[in-house]
């Protein structure tokens, strides 16, 4: 069987393993030091991070939810390690959308997840179970949109920024996409109807700024 390196030893790295293992790939993981991979406990080898050259052959993805930790790795690794995307196959596309896909790097689309047209995807982006993203979205680096949230047309996910599962980004225009800004955070279940600032939490229905 054909393996993959994905680092990280949690929950969101079991997960991406899962999508491997769907897609006919053996996980390896890999752990940050030797107290993440003395607690795994679930099916699948596990190495540490200071041995990942031994497998640099292998197509890598980085199975680490918090985006400011996933954009570290990446930037340690991306010269040296050839990252691959995870795209879960039960994920569905509009017509030109599983191409465009094809020239990013390092994503994770995991089950159920559907994109229609249009859209511009970032690399090492996190599109989880259930989300939905539609028609001329840009979806920058770096982006985790969480399970079930939806993205409406003409929004523009700034690199960094997270939607909260649940949460709803309400469409934008044509002339002017809907801007959820760098590194903002969008809470679970929220109902975002304007631009979010850089930086800045936000929660409720409609998204109010609460930190
Ligand atoms: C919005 C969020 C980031 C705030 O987290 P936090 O900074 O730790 O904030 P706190 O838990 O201290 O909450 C601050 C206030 O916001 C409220 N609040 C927190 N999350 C909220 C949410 N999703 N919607 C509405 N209000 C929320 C709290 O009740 C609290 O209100 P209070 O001050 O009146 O008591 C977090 O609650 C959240 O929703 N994270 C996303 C979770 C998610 O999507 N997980 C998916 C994993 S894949």
């Amino acid at each position: 069987m054909r393996k993959i390196g994905i680092f990280g030893a949690s929950g969101m790295a079991r997960e991406a393993g899962d999508i491997a293992w769907a897609l006919g790939f053996e996980p390896l993981y890999i752990a940050g030091n030797k107290a993440e991979q003395r607690a795994w406990s679930y099916p699948g080898t596990v190495i540490l991070e200071e041995n990942v050259e031994q497998f640099s052959t292998l197509p890598f993805v980085i199975g680490i939810g918090e985006n400011s930790i996933r954009r570290k790795v990446a930037e340690r690794f991306s010269s040296h390690l050839q990252f691959t995307n995870l795209i879960h196959p039960s994920a569905t596309f509009g017509r030109d959308q599983r191409e465009r896909l094809e020239r990013c790097q390092g994503l994770i689309i995991a089950a159920g997840v559907r994109l229609t047209s249009s859209i511009e995807v970032g690399n090492f982006a996190i599109l989880n179970q259930n989300v939905t993203v539609a028609h001329d979205c840009v979806v920058e680096d770096y982006v985790h949109i969480a399970p079930g949230a939806n993205v409406s047309g003409n929004v523009r996910l700034r690199e960094g920024c997270w939607v909260g599962a649940g949460a709803v980004i309400n469409q934008g225009g044509s002339d002017k996409k809907l801007t959820v800004n760098n590194w903002a955070l969008v809470g679970s279940g929220a109902v975002v109807v304007r631009d979010c600032e850089p930086n800045v939490v936000y929660a409720g229905v409609p998204a109010k700024r609460i930190k």
